[in-house]
C-alpha cells in the first residue's frame, strides 16, 4: 500500500524546483497529481514524465495570482479525478533588492503570487477539500520565520503565509481539514540560482541565510510536503516545519 493510493494532489509551481520534485513524489508513492504552473510547457514535461516513469498526472497551466485561473486550474482537477485531496501550495517568485529601493511594483507582485496565490488556490479549493477531509501545504520560508536581508516582499509573504496556514488549521480543523507550512532554506533550485547581491549591499550579511553544512537539492523539501500531505502526519494541524540544513538552528 502506497501512501497516496486513490489520492488526488494539487501541486502549485510543479513546473520545477520544489513543485516538480513533490509532484514526482507523490506520484511515486501512487498519487494522481494535478500539476499546476504559470509555464505550460515545462508543467507539461512535468506531467509526461510522471506519466513515463508510471505515475499518473495531468497538466494545467495557471497563474495562481488570477482568479479565474485559478477557478479553471481546480475545476480541471475535478473534472479529471472528481475529487481533491490534498493542495500543495508551492508556486513562488522572490527578488533581492535593497529595502530602502524596493519598488511598489515588485512588492505587489511578489505578494499577489505568494500570498493571494495561496489564498485562492486554498479558498478556490477548499469546498472539494472539506469534502474529503483533506489538507493544505503551503510553502513558506526560513525567511517568514527570521529576518533575511534583501527579501522585504518575499518574507512578508512568507510569514503571511505562516498566519494564512495556521487560520485555515484553527478555523476548518473540527471539519477534518488540516493545513501545515514547510519552510526551507538553502536548497538548490532556479529560484536559488537567480540570488545577486544588491548593489552596495553588505555581502557579510549572507551568512545568516547559510546551511550549517550544504545546501541540498528539492526532494529534500519535497519529501516534507509528500509527509505533511499524507496520513502520516494525520495528527499534524497548524504546524510549520523548517528544512534548511540548520540555517536557523
Ligand atoms: N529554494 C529555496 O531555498 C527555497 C527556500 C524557501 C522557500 N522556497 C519556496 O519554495 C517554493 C518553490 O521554489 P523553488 O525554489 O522550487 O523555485 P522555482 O523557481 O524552481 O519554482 C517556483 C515555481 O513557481 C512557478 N510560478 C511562479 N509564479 C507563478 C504563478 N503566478 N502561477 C503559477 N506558478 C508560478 C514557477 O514557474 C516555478 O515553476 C517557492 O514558494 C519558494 O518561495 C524555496
Amino acid at each position: 500500500m502506497n501512501r497516496f493510493d486513490d489520492k488526488v494532489v494539487l501541486v502549485t509551481g510543479a513546473a520545477g524546483g520544489i513543485g516538480k520534485a513533490s509532484a514526482e513524489r507523490i506520484a511515486q508513492e501512487g498519487g494522481k497529481v494535478v500539476c499546476v504552473d504559470i509555464q505550460a510547457e515545462a508543467v507539461e514535461l512535468t506531467a509526461k514524465q510522471i506519466r513515463e516513469a508510471g505515475g499518473e498526472a495531468i497538466a494545467i497551466a495557471c497563474d495562481v495570482s488570477d482568479p479565474a485561473s485559478v477557478s479553471s486550474s481546480v475545476d480541471g482537477a475535478i473534472a479529471e479525478y472528481g475529487k481533491l485531496d490534498s493542495l500543495c501550495n508551492i508556486a513562488g517568485i522572490v527578488h533581492f533588492d535593497n529595502t530602502h529601493e524596493l519598488t511598489l511594483e515588485k512588492w505587489n507582485k511578489v505578494l499577489a503570487v505568494n500570498l493571494t496565490g495561496a489564498f485562492l488556490m486554498s479558498q478556490t479549493a477548499l469546498p472539494h477539500l472539506l469534502a474529503s477531509r483533506g489538507n493544505i501545504v503551503n510553502m513558506s520560508s526560513t525567511a517568514g520565520i527570521a529576518g533575511h536581508p534583501w527579501t522585504a516582499a518575499y518574507s512578508a509573504s512568507k510569514g503571511g503565509l505562516l498566519a494564512l496556514t495556521y487560520t485555515f488549521a484553527v478555523e476548518y480543523g473540527k471539519q477534518g481539514l488540516r493545513a501545515n507550512a514547510v519552510c526551507p532554506g538553502s536548497v538548490k533550485t532556479a529560484m536559488h540560482d537567480q540570488f545577486r547581491l544588491p548593489e552596495g549591499a553588505d555581502a557579510k550579511l549572507l551568512q545568516r541565510i547559510m546551511p550549517l553544512d550544504t545546501f541540498r537539492g528539492p526532494e529534500t523539501a519535497a519529501a516534507l510536503v509528500a509527509f505533511l500531505a499524507s496520513e502520516d502526519a494525520a495528527h499534524i494541524n497548524g504546524e510549520s516545519v523548517r528544512v534548511d540544513g540548520g540555517t536557523l538552528a
